[in-house]
C-alpha cells in the first residue's frame, strides 16, 4: 500500500508501506530529482553528447523521467530511457501524485497516453524520446545494451540492503558504457568501494536539500 505524502518543498511523494520508506526525499521530492537526475547526472552527461541512454533503477512514480523528458525535449537531446521497476505503480498511483503541474501538458500527456505500453515494450513518446518500462528486479535483468547514464535510484539501504550489495552494484555497473556515468543519492563508504573496484572514479557532490553529499561515478 502506497500512501500520497506531502514533502518540504510542496510536491507530493509515496510512503510505501511494505517497505517503510518514502519514494523521494521528504525534504523535497521535486528538488531531490532535478539536484540528484538531473543537475549532477543528465546535465553533466548532456554537456557532450547529444543522444543520451539511460537506465533508471526503479522508474516508479516517472518523477525523474517526467524532468528528464521535460529538459531533453527543450534541449534538443535524443533520449532512451529505460526504467527497470519490479513493482509499477498503476497509472492512478502516478496521477494521485500530481506531478503534471511541473511539466508542460504534452510531456505529461505523452507519459499518461503511453505507461501501459511502455510496461511490455519501448516505446516512442515523442520525436526522438524513447521509453521502456521493463517490469522486472534488477538482479533479473540483462540487457544487451550498455547506457551512458544510470540513475541509482533504489530504496535505501536501512530499508532495502539487499540494492546495495557489492554483487548488484557490479551487476549494474556492468550496463554501463566506458565513459558512463553513474549518479545517487547516497554516499557511503562501501558503495564508493564497490565503484571503485568496478573501475569508477567517484566524486562527491553537495547532496540534495537534507543530504550533505551525494555521488557521481564515472567508469573508466
Ligand atoms: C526510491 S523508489 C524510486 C522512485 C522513482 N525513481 C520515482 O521517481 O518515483 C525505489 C523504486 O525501486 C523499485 N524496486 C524495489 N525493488 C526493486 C528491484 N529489486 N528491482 C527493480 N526495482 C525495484 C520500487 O518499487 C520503487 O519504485
Amino acid at each position: 500500500m502506497n500512501i500520497i505524502t506531502l514533502t518540504a518543498d510542496g510536491s507530493n511523494t509515496l510512503f510505501n508501506e511494505t517497505i517503510g520508506e518514502h519514494y523521494h526525499s521528504k525534504h523535497g521530492a521535486l528538488q531531490e530529482s532535478k539536484h540528484v537526475f538531473i543537475e549532477a547526472g543528465l546535465k553533466h552527461v548532456a554537456a557532450n553528447q547529444r543522444e543520451i541512454s539511460i537506465l533508471e533503477i526503479g522508474f516508479g512514480t516517472g518523477l525523474n523521467f517526467l524532468m528528464t523528458l521535460e529538459y531533453a525535449v527543450a534541449q534538443n537531446l535524443e533520449v532512451k530511457y529505460t526504467g527497470l521497476e519490479a513493482f509499477p505503480l498503476e497509472m492512478e498511483a502516478l496521477k494521485s501524485t500530481g506531478y503534471q503541474q511541473y511539466v508542460p501538458e504534452n510531456i505529461w500527456n505523452s507519459l499518461e497516453n503511453n505507461y501501459l505500453n511502455a510496461l511490455k515494450a519501448p516505446v516512442t513518446l515523442l520525436p526522438g524520446q524513447e521509453l521502456s518500462i521493463p517490469h522486472i528486479t534488477l538482479d533479473q535483468y540483462q540487457s544487451p545494451a550498455t547506457f551512458d547514464l544510470v540513475y541509482y535510484d533504489a530504496f535505501s539501504v536501512q530499508h532495502q540492503p539487499e540494492m546495495w550489495s557489492d554483487e548488484i552494484i557490479a551487476h549494474t555497473c556492468s550496463f554501463l558504457k566506458p565513459g558512463g556515468t553513474f549518479v545517487t543519492y547516497a554516499i557511503t563508504g562501501k558503495l564508493k568501494r564497490a565503484l571503485k573496484s568496478n573501475g569508477f572514479t567517484i566524486e562527491k557532490l553537495p547532496g540534495a536539500p537534507g543530504k550533505r553529499e551525494m555521488l557521481r561515478g564515472t567508469k573508466l
